[in-house]
Formats: C-alpha cells, structure tokens, sequence
C-alpha cells in the first residue's frame, strides 16, 4: 500500500499531543513516537519545524521522557529571536514536529561505574535529560540514593521540575521503586527562596550536604555525578567534581562522572 503523501515527504513527522507553559519563557511538550524510535534514558535527539524556504530548522533536544514511555516529552527555552524556538513555542495539540530518530548522548548509565550515591546536577533547561533519568526504574535498581540538584535564577523556573518530582513521588509504580531515595534540592539564585545559591558551591562549601543531612564531602568509591548545563556550568562542576577525585566517563570508557551541554552559546 501507498503512504499517505505527507509521510512521503516526511518521514519523520509527529504530532503534538500536549503543551504546557511553564513561564515566559519556558515550556514543555509531548509528541507521538515513531514506532521504531528505540533510546536510552538521557539520551538527545534533533527536533525542529519546517522553515519558510521548506527547509527543516533543527536542534538538539534531550528527551525529557523516560525510554518507556509511549509518547517523548520534550522541556524546552522560548528564545523571543531564535530561529527555531521563536515559532517552535506557538505551537499546537495536532501539529507536526520534524523528530530525527537517531538518539545520542553521555548522560546514559552505561558511561558510569558502578555506584551507590548518584548526583544528577542541571540548571535551566539542564532539567530535561534528568526528568528522563528519573522516572527510568534502572535508576533506582542501580543506587541506592540519587541527589536531584537543579538551579535557576528564579523559582517560577524551577517548576516543571518541582512539579515533575511531586508527581514521581506519587506514581504507583515508580514511587515505589523511589521509597525514600530521592533528596530533590532545587536552588534560586536571583530570587530569594528557602533554599539559595549556585550547585559549584553548595558543593564546596558543604551547604547541600548539611541542609539534607547528608555524608559529604563527594567521594568517588561512592559519588557519580551526571551533569547538564551552560558551557560555563559545566566546566565549573567539572573542576569541582575533578577535586574531589572523580574522573569524567563516556560510553566507550564508563567512570564517575558524565557531562552534557544543556545548549551551546552563552547569551540570548
Ligand atoms: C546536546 C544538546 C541538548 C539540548 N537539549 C535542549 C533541551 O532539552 N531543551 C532546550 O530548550 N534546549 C536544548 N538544547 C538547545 C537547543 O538545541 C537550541 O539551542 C534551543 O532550542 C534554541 O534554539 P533556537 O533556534 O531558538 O536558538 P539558537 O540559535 O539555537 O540559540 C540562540 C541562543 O539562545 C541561548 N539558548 C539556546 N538554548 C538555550 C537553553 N536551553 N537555555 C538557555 N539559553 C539557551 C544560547 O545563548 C544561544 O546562543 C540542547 C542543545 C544541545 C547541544
Ligand atoms: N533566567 C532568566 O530569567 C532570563 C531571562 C531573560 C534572559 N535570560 C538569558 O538567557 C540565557 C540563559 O539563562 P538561564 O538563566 O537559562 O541560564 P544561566 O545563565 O546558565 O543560569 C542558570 C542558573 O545557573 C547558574 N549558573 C550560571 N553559570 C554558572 C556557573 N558557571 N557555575 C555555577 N552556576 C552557574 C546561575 O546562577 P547565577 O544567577 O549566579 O548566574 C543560574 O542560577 C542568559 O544569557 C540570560 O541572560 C535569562
């Protein structure tokens, strides 16, 4: 039998089945699943719409669902003049969206050893690849606690992930996988909140350990880290968690810790 036309043309449409907006500028969305799309927890793919001359704009986006799941949910920035999410956050239940099937990414299981403490850090949009990672169950097979750190300016931006979180605790069947594993620690930086300051240093100062009553400091026979934020970001934990001894992995070569961009630039 024929394909329809469209899926002649594109192959790798799927439709919106949900948008939320978070702020101004930040929201999230859910697609329908190519049948064949196989990925790991963490993992990113491109996504994108068509441009006026018909060619695809597209960009890397971590999937923000877990590999189980029978749609993909996406977290994403409203840049006001970025080429993609300018019109990327107008859209609509029953539009298409361009998706590659071909998911990549370090913030996977496989590129750690073995531990028993796993620290997933994020600012901003950062959140996405761990709000897969938290509701996949080999996460909570594998450690036995797991430190959700997530930082932004200011709390309104904190939600989807808070609200993400409140959710896992109540779900019937990751809530209990989670038990009492899960220490969530969301920061403000520019706003005053009860818990304030940037992930590098309620590090290195301690503070985090000491608000959730935790064993510190970082030790790699015990601590791995994934890490997802600015460039910026990512360098400073890198040196952070470089101090502490644990050593960065990948899928080829599995150690303590795994960074991501969470996207490239630093200035909107
Ligand atoms: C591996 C990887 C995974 C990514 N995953 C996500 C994701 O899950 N969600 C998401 O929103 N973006 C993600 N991005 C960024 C994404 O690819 C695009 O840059 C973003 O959608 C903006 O596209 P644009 O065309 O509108 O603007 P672009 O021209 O791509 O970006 C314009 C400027 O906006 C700023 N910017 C871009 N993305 C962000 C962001 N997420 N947060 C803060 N400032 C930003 C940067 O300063 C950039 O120079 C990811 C990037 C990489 C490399
Ligand atoms: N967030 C907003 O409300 C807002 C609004 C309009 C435009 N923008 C622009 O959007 C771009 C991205 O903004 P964003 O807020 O998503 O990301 P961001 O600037 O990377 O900040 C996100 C969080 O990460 C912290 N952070 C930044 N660099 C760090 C580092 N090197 N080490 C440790 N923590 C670090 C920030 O703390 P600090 O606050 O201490 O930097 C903030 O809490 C920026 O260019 C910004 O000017 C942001």
């Amino acid at each position: 039998m024929n394909a329809p036309v469209s899926l002649k043309v594109n192959p790798d449409l799927q439709t919106v089945t949900q948008v939320t907006h978070w702020t101004d500028r930040l929201f999230s969305f859910r697609v329908t699943r190519p049948q064949s799309l196989r990925f790991r927890s963490g993992e990113f793919v491109m996504i994108g719409l068509a441009g006026d001359n018909g060619k695809p704009i597209l960009r890397a986006y971590s999937i923000a669902s877990p590999a189980w799941d029978e749609e993909l949910e996406f977290y994403s920035i409203k840049v006001p003049d970025g080429p993609l999410t300018s019109r990327l956050q107008h859209i609509e239940v029953g539009q298409p969206i361009i998706l590659r099937p071909k998911p990549v990414g370090t913030l996977v299981h496989d590129a750690l050893k073995p531990g028993k403490r796993l620290w997933f850090l994020a600012t901003g949009t950062g959140f996405a690849p761990f709000a897969s990672l938290l509701r996949e169950p080999e996460t909570w097979e594998k450690y036995d606690s797991v430190v959700m750190m997530h930082t932004c300016r200011e709390a309104g931006e904190l939600e989807y992930g808070r609200q993400l979180v409140a959710d896992l605790r109540d779900d019937p069947v990751i809530g209990e996988l989670i038990g009492d594993k899960l220490q969530y620690y969301p920061t403000t930086t520019r706003e005053q909140g009860p818990f304030m300051g940037r992930i590098t240093d309620n590090l290195t100062s301690g503070k985090v350990f000491a608000d959730l009553g935790l064993e510190g400091p970082l030790d790699p026979v015990r601590d791995r880290a994934m890490v997802c934020g600015s460039l910026a970001f990512n360098k400073d934990v890198a040196a952070v968690l470089e101090g502490f001894g644990l050593e960065e992995g990948s899928n080829s070569a599995p150690a303590d810790y795994v960074i991501e961009k969470a996207f490239v630039g630093d200035g909107v």
